[in-house]
């Protein structure tokens, strides 16, 4: 015993210490193990997008922007900021439709247009917050519409259907096959019509049907896999459409003949509209597109006629010609409608209502109008020319009116075309 009697007291603060620490180590590291088990067990957020229902979580750490993407992938960059992509949420339409009441004003219209918007548990029916100065204000979220981070980005990983090591250097990569197939595009691209009162509820034909539409090509023997071989060929960003005049003058094609017949005497006017190289009706998107075809007759020595960039009023439409039937003509110019009209039938608003027709072109369609024109309903003269003008309408001119467009800016001039005729007999 030590002379004082007092028991010997270890000193165990030595020892204490790192054991505490290793408690501690290994509270933590078995905190990070669930977490990690936890984390992965959580089912990653889905690439493919819910028709407008919520806005896309993409979970992207604050550096990455799409300039960002844009340094390094420079190309796709260019091609997607010349896109309708990029102008979804800015375009002059669409600032006009979402902000006057008969439009949108709806959260549905910006998750589609402009998903990155930061208005989670937002319902898709409720007026967008801050509405009133949205389009003023202009956040990037809005100026930046349809975006890189919307398609490739998700849970702070980059979307892609093939995995590199370049690109896992670069950033983490997630495999998502769903990056090229139809239904990627389909989640933006087919919706029918939203109900204002209820989240969740669609009703009526199909407002957009672009992938319904794809897929039925596909089954009769269309050759294209996905949307991706006409609008994404060699992985443009740019994504063309009706917007491209270059797609429609390829997309479109104009046959026109006319000839003197002897018995009965008169014209056979043929005019032939095809669709080629179209993987859904043309014209595919939006219903308020549609395509005319100007048919016209006149004495060879006069100049030739120049219609007005209008849309045909609905007081001079006569019935749709059944293709390929020979109308007898008197009055000029002819003008044929391709056109999907949607009634109340179509908007689920009366399913008593009468069906609406839809005159549009089917993918590969060669539609042939066929006139007739008696020789005694024709000018004295001897020489004449028929003319045919195919046009592509973005929108109706009472749409153009409201949005504030010129009838110049939303009817593209497709093709023209002119055949001279002479009266049989008559000296030329
Ligand atoms: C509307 C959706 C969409 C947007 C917006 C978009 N991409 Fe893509 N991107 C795709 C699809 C689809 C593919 C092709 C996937 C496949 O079939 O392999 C692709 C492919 C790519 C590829 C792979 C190489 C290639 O060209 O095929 C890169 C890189 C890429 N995108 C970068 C970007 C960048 C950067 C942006 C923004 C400037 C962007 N993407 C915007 C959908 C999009
Ligand atoms: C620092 C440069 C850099 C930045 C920034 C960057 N990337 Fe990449 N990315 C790469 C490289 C390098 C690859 C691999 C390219 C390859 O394998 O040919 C790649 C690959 C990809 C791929 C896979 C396709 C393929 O061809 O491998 C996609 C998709 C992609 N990036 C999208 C994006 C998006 C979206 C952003 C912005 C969020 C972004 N990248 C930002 C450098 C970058
Ligand atoms: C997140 C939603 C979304 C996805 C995904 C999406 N789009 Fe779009 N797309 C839009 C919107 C919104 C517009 C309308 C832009 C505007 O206001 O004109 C549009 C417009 C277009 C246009 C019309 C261009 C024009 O010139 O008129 C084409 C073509 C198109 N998209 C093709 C595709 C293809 C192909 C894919 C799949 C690879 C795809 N989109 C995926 C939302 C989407
Ligand atoms: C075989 C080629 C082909 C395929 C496949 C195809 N398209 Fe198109 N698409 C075209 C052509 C050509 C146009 C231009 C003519 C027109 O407006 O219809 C077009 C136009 C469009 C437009 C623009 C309409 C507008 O109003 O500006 C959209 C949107 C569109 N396609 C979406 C899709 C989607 C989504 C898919 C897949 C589900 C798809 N396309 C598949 C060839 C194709
Ligand atoms: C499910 C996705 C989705 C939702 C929701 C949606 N749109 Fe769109 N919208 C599209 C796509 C895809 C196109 C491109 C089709 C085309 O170009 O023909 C488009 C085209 C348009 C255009 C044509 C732009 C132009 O300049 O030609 C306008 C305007 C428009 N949408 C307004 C709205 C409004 C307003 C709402 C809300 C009531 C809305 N959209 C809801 C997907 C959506």
């Amino acid at each position: 015993m030590p002379p004082d009697g007092r028991h010997v007291r270890y000193n165990t603060a030595w020892i204490t210490g790192p054991v505490i620490l290793l408690i501690a180590a290994g509270v933590i590291t078995a905190g990070l193990f669930v977490q990690q088990a936890l984390q992965a067990s959580r089912p990653a957020t889905p690439a493919l997008f819910d028709h407008g229902l919520t806005p896309v979580s993409v979970k992207a750490p604050a550096a990455w922007t799409n300039r960002q993407c844009g340094t390094c992938h420079v190309e796709a960059f260019r091609e997607w900021k010349a896109s309708r992509h990029a102008a979804a949420a800015t375009n002059k339409k669409f600032r006009v439709e979402c902000t006057q009441p008969i439009g949108g004003r709806r959260q549905w219209c910006l998750n589609c247009h402009a998903p990155t918007n930061p208005s989670a548990g937002q319902l898709p029916t409720e007026v967008p917050h801050g509405l009133k100065s949205l389009f003023t204000d202009q956040p990037q979220w809005l100026v930046d519409g349809v975006d890189c981070l919307t398609c490739h980005v998700r849970d702070g990983k980059v979307l892609t259907t093939r995995i590199t090591r370049a690109g896992q250097a670069a950033h983490p990569l997630r495999l998502a096959p769903e990056l090229g197939t139809a239904e990627f595009c389909g989640g933006c691209h087919q919706f029918a019509f939203k109900s204002a009162h209820f989240g969740d509820e669609f009703h009526g034909k199909l407002q957009q049907a672009s992938m319904e539409e794809f897929l039925d090509f596909r089954r009769d023997g269309g050759s294209q896999e996905s949307c991706h071989e006409c609008h994404m060929p060699d992985g443009n960003h740019l994504m063309p459409g009706g917007y491209s005049n270059e797609m429609l003058n390829q997309a479109l094609e104009l046959d026109l003949s006319a000839t003197w017949q002897s018995q009965p005497p008169g014209i056979n006017v043929r005019v032939s509209v095809s669709a080629k190289g179209v993987g859904h009706r043309m014209p595919g998107g939006e219903h308020f597109r549609f395509l005319t075809l100007y048919t016209d007759l006149r004495e060879a020595d006069t100049p030739p006629i120049v219609h007005p960039l209008v849309e045909p009023m609905s007081e001079h439409e006569e019935p749709v010609a059944q293709p390929n039937t020979v109308r007898r003509v008197v009055e000029w110019p002819r003008v044929e409608i391709m056109r999907r009209e949607l009634g109340l039938r179509e908007r689920g608003l009366d399913p008593g209502a009468p069906l609406s027709s839809d005159t549009r072109l089917l993918p590969g369609e060669r539609r042939t109008f066929r006139y007739f024109v008696p020789a005694k309903d024709l000018p004295e003269s001897s020489a004449h020319r028929v003319s045919a003008e195919l046009r592509y309408h973005k929108m109706g001119d009472l749409d153009a009116r409201r949005f504030g467009f010129d009838p110049g800016e939303v009817i593209h001039t497709i093709m023209r075309k002119e055949e001279p005729v002479h009266r049989e007999g008559a000296d030329r």
